[in-house]
């Protein structure tokens, strides 16, 4: 695992832009894994403003998000369909059958979540998965204790993620309690990891992540230690306790 202090959070995020650019222009049809979040937001405008400059076909791009909250309206404005239609999906023009997140409805909602690990699965692996961390080590919304070999599933989401991700809602009671989340398993199905972690918020996550040298359910990104690939990138502000 190789951890990167790229000093400013512009560095960071173009870091991550860059790498994500030339793994799309230079192979036509790549197969990425995506993440959401405040921290990703700087990164993802980078990233279409270079694919756009440069005129990439993204015809043959497809995607698989890690998360979404369960039984929220897809078209509601903090869905993760909706922070990624905005983000990346249509300002790209992509097309519906290119891109996918976990189904969030409550029909059948346990084989939709097999389907979806099945097509990473047949698909896969996935050329780069994009992480972000949240403070208590989460990725995707795998929580602490999740075991390294879970599937795409319903997850209760911690006091601590709800509390985290408040800041989007207008009330902390608006949060969804719940998640469907890719399984650790799926994430690790992949060739290369770039997990991008921005401010002070995530110093004492990344300061632990960093002392670690087994894999620990514990801390769900000490899973990431399994992976021969994975380059943690962060700004000073992340970095402070490293
Ligand atoms: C959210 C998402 C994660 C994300 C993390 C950090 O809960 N499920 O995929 O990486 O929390 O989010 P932020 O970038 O807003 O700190």
């Amino acid at each position: 695992m190789k951890f990167m202090n790229l000093g400013s959070p512009e560095n960071a995020s173009r870091y991550v832009a860059v790498e994500m650019f030339k793994e799309i222009h230079f192979n036509a049809c790549t197969l990425l894994g995506l993440a959401t979040g405040g921290t990703m937001e700087d990164m993802y405008r980078e990233l279409v403003a270079l694919l756009q400059r440069h005129q990439t076909d993204i015809s043959c791009l497809e995607t698989f998000n890690l998360d979404e909250y369960f039984n929220l309206d897809a078209a509601h404005p903090n869905s993760y369909m909706s922070y990624m239609k905005k983000h990346f999906f249509q300002p790209l023009g992509m097309q519906e059958s290119q891109f996918h997140l976990p189904d969030n409805d409550l029909i059948d909602v346990e084989g939709d979540n097999r389907r979806y690990d099945a097509a990473i699965r047949v698909k896969g692996p996935l050329h780069i998965q994009l992480l972000g961390i949240g403070v208590n080590g989460h990725i995707g919304f795998n929580e602490p204790g999740t075991p390294f070999d879970s599937k795409t599933r319903v997850v209760e989401l911690s006091p601590e993620t709800i509390a985290a991700n408040a800041r989007f809602f207008d009330s902390q009671d608006d949060v969804p309690s719940q998640a469907v989340s890719m399984g650790i398993e799926s994430i690790l199905y992949s060739n290369r990891i770039l997990l991008l972690a921005i401010g002070d918020k995530k110093a004492p996550i990344m300061a632990r992540l960093y002392s670690m040298t087994e894999p620990d359910t514990a801390v769900p990104a000490s899973s990431l230690l399994l992976h021969p690939n994975v380059e943690i990138i962060m700004d000073a502000a992340a970095a402070q306790h490293i």
